[in-house]
């Protein structure tokens, strides 16, 4: 099992020896480690086991230390950056010769985000390298919000856990791609919604080829180890009796299955609360003696389009 607690200086020292240490962020936990040591981040893929395919993003703590990892910072992102940051906003830039290629699986860009969270924050101002950090879970599983879902999926692989209490976000930073100075596209949605990034760009969509470029968006990924089913209570009702089934509920809890067996995500609907809760709830219906999960119906506006974006991820495992 891993140490877990609030010692920058150790996390520090970790690090610096070129070791992976767990670390809180406002979305989710990740796996930190020297962005520019290739042992280091052939560990990370190790203990995540995740295709070397995937590229990580480079973490850190503010503007001006993304200047010599790329070369080319456009207006449009450097305004997006003062907008959005420290906060859960990704922007994919030309790299510099100074990120390894097998950060970014040898594509030109490099995905870039200033993470907001004090004792984050804290540790990238004591070490003077950035951080890789994929989200702290084996590949493909529910993604941590808190210290304890990182022990649980991977304590036993890395020395020591960065204890920063649960993630107020909750949600993956969102990708964006510079079209142009006036462009943007999303590639994956998160923590920055649509409609906070249209008042400085326009957006234009996703073309079906370009889903590739992100593979943290290919289609079974954040999945439960039990079958999730959205929106379907009535039906999976007919297939299971109530107290097998493990509800996700926003906005009211279901008369028809056990209190005990359901988890609320917002009793008052709200989107942001939500998203802060919907791993948590994941990993609780996933834990408990039920065999089935339900998710309610979220509505697609504000963050609900990337909590939607989650469950369909995570629904697609055994459909
Ligand atoms: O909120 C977050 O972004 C969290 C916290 C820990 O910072 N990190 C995170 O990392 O979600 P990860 O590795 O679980 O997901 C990052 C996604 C991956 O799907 C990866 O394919 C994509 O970002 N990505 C990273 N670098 C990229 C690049 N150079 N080009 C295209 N996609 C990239
Ligand atoms: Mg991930």
């Amino acid at each position: 099992m891993a140490e877990t607690g609030q010692d920058l200086k150790k996390a520090a020292s970790l690090l610096n020896e070129g070791e992976v240490v767990a670390i809180p962020t406002e979305t989710v936990y990740g796996l930190a480690g020297n962005a520019f040591s290739e042992k280091t981040i052939r560990k990370i893929f190790e203990v995540k086991k995740r295709p070397l395919t995937d590229p990580l993003i480079v973490h850190v703590s503010n503007i001006k230390a993304i200047e010599p990892l790329v070369d080319n910072f456009p207006d449009l992102a450097r305004k997006l950056f003062e907008a959005f940051s420290p906060g859960p906003i990704t922007i994919l830039l030309p790299k510099s010769v100074k990120i390894p290629d097998i950060v970014t699986n040898s594509s030109p860009y490099v995905a870039v985000r200033i993470p907001n969270h004090p004792l984050t924050r804290q540790l990238l101002e004591s070490i003077d390298f950035p951080l890789v950090a994929p989200s702290a879970n084996p590949f493909g599983a529910l993604s941590p919000s808190t210290a304890e879902h990182v022990q649980k999926g991977i304590g036993n692989k890395i020395p020591y856990i960065l204890d920063g209490g649960p993630c107020q976000v909750g949600l993956e930073s969102t990708i964006i791609q510079i079209v142009n100075e006036t462009e943007i596209r999303i590639l994956r949605p998160g923590g920055i919604s649509e409609e906070k990034l249209m008042v400085f760009a326009e957006i234009s969509q996703l073309e079906t080829m370009d889903k590739q470029v992100v593979p943290g968006s290919m289609f079974s990924h954040y999945a439960p180890q039990k079958p999730l089913l959205l929106d379907a209570l009535t039906e999976v009702l007919k297939q299971y009796s109530p107290n097998q089934i493990g509800l996700l509920a926003f906005g009211l809890k279901s008369i028809l299955i056990p209190i005990e067996n359901q988890f609320m995500l917002s009793e008052s609907g709200n989107l942001e609360e939500a998203a802060q809760n919907l791993f948590q709830g994941l990993h609780y219906l996933d834990s408990i003696s039920v065999e089935v999960i339900v998710a309610a119906n979220i509505p697609e506006n504000g963050l609900g389009k990337a909590i939607n974006d989650r469950l369909k991820r995570a629904a697609a495992k055994r459909i």
